[in-house]
């Protein structure tokens, strides 16, 4: 098995063990990347052999919007529910104290609204995304107004982090968010020593919409694996 195969089996044993946990009657939360699209996918069969009804997905970006519909899976914003019982989503990063770095398709505001108001947030990741500490292997992605791109680079590099402008990959010029905004990648040097503070701070700066940490957040992590060849899904 190669280490591709490994992980994509990995994203997906994850994702079924999430979905097995949705259940009838249920506002779910919809995640974005390559994780949660395996979970809307495996919803979208629960629901249509009828092994699941009356699911009412919020996705948290165009791409699981996108998804979702073509899976058949009735939709709604969080200005239409009074509550989300459960949200999957994935992660980049995910610490000991269950503390994430999400923003790896530039969706983590939306990301954010939809998994906090979740009465239970499911983290689904491969073994690679645990961390000892947050920052380490991931650069921390903070979304930007594009008006205020210039006075945001000044204030994070003050505050320590060194941020690089998150380029498009086939398309000329910047990513540019669902909201029409930016992205900053921001590395800091030795890893996010304060997450809850830095969440925090990010914040504070004028122009800045939301950062990838997820500090407190999230109920539950799966973490799929390939062990002796097998692919298993453990809790931590
Ligand atoms: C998107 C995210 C994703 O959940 C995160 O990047 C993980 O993606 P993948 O499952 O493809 O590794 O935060 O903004």
């Amino acid at each position: 098995m190669s280490a591709t195969d490994a992980a994509t089996i990995a994203k997906q044993q994850v994702a079924r063990a999430a979905i097995a946990r949705v259940q009838s009657g249920t506002v779910v939360g919809l995640g974005s990347g390559s994780t949660a699209a395996f979970a809307i996918q495996y919803l979208g069969e629960r629901l249509q052999s009828g092994d699941l009804k009356d699911i009412v997905g919020v996705p948290t970006s165009f791409q699981s919007e996108v998804l979702a519909k073509q899976y058949g899976i009735p939709l709604a914003t969080p200005n239409d529910v009074d509550r989300i019982h459960v949200a999957i989503d994935g992660a980049d990063e995910v610490d000991p104290a269950k503390n994430l770095i999400k923003g790896g398709g530039a969706a983590h505001t939306r990301e954010k609204i939809v998994d906090c108001l979740a009465d239970e947030f499911i983290v689904v990741v491969d073994g690679s995304k645990m961390v000892d500490k947050l920052g380490t292997t991931f650069l921390l992605p903070v979304e930007v107004l594009p008006q205020a791109l210039a006075p945001v680079t000044r204030a994070i590099a003050a505050m320590g982090g060194q941020p690089t402008l998150r380029m498009a990959v086939k398309k000329a010029g910047p990513v540019v968010t669902d909201q029409g905004n930016l992205v900053l990648d921001v590395k800091f040097d030795n890893g996010i020593d304060d997450p809850a503070a830095l969440e925090l701070a990010l914040n504070n700066i004028p122009g800045v919409l939301e950062n990838g940490l997820f500090i407190g957040v999230a109920d539950v992590i799966l973490i799929g694996e390939i062990v002796d060849g097998q692919p298993q899904v453990r809790e931590a």
